[in-house]
């Protein structure tokens, strides 16, 4: 009969037949699908499989080294970390349309990815966490990009890969069910979607270092207070956006003229439609008080009252 342990066994089986003694590279972006592709590929064929992790710099805070400790130190695989945070930020200087933000990070994340793949010499296959639901409308991780990318034959000449996509028949709840089965640490198992451009479309307009350290120390906050507050589990997203406006405050005796964060929570069931988030008031007064005692150059903090439609969840 059907139980995850006896479908582990025989995913387990079926890739090591597959793969044989040959090679598999997986790009690993710290999300649900591709944590749990690379942690079932890795117990089916443990050294074979070699990981890349791109650090675009416009991660979380803790999340680049969340994720080489829960895959290099937790799980012992060969994991690459490429740190092209100043590749990505000489990319995007002077941009500010955020559909060209976006496709500047896409594209760059497809670069580096292929820079590193390419000192890899022998890889046969690249494995990919394509979830059944994903073969019919685009996925929110990172690692997707890659797909389409690769699928279109943007890799070069002499790379052939066989893809590798074991998580295909599977809806998002199975995949976390697999997970857990799998060992992944709950929190990247229950981790709330993040996007691929990550902070980099929550800095609104150009993206600065300065800015995105902004949004990345407020969202942190928020992170842990919606955790701590014990709401992390019944709210679809939050997270902190810097408008880029400057407005007039007060701090002891004297005038301030700074920065303004917008946080944003949401509900939601598949992210196509949300209400926002009834966070209790004095969660919502904790997170404002800690913001802007705590993060530089922020003096006051709003929150976001609107739905999907008309508003998107994320601001750009
Ligand atoms: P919106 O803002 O369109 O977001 O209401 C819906 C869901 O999609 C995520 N999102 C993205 N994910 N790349 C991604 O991988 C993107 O460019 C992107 N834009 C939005 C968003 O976080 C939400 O979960």
């Amino acid at each position: 009969d059907w139980t995850m342990a006896n479908f582990v066994d025989q995913e387990v089986e079926k890739i090591r037949e597959l793969v044989g003694d040959r090679k598999v590279l997986c790009a690993l972006s710290g999300g649900v699908d591709s944590s749990v592709v690379a942690a079932l590929i890795h117990k089916a064929i443990g050294d074979q499989l070699t990981c890349i992790f791109v650090d675009h710099g416009l991660l979380r805070k803790y999340e680049g080294d969340m994720v080489m400790e829960t895959f290099r130190d937790g799980f012992k695989m060969n994991i690459i970390r490429v740190d092209a945070k100043e590749r990505f930020m000489s990319k995007l200087k002077g941009v500010s349309d955020p559909e060209q933000k976006r496709k500047i990070i896409g594209n760059e994340f497809i670069y580096v990815f292929d820079d590193e793949a390419e000192k890899l010499k022998e890889m046969d296959f690249l494995a990919q966490g394509t979830l059944y639901t994903d073969i019919v409308e685009s996925g929110t991780e990172t690692a997707q990009t890659i797909k389409s990318h690769h699928n279109v034959g943007g890799l070069p000449e002499d790379m052939q890969f066989e893809l590798l996509e074991p998580l295909n028949t599977l809806f998002k709840d199975e995949v976390r069910a697999l997970g857990l089965e799998l060992g992944v640490p709950e929190a990247v198992v229950w981790r709330q979607p993040f996007p691929g451009p990550g902070l980099g479309i929550r800095v609104l307009g150009e993206v600065t270092e300065e800015k995105v350290e902004i949004v990345r120390e407020s969202d942190a906050i928020l992170r842990e207070e919606i955790q701590l507050a014990g709401l992390d589990r019944d709210i679809w997203q939050y997270f902190t956006v810097l408008p880029d406006i400057r407005s007039v405050g007060v701090m002891g005796d004297a005038r301030t003229y700074d920065h303004t964060i917008g946080i944003r929570a949401v509900t939601s069931i598949d992210g196509m439609t949300s209400d926002w988030a009834r966070i209790p008031w004095d969660v919502l007064e904790k997170i404002s008080t800690r913001i802007v005692n705590e993060v530089d150059h922020v003096n006051r903090v709003v929150y976001d009252v609107t739905s999907k439609p008309p508003a998107t969840i994320e601001w750009e």
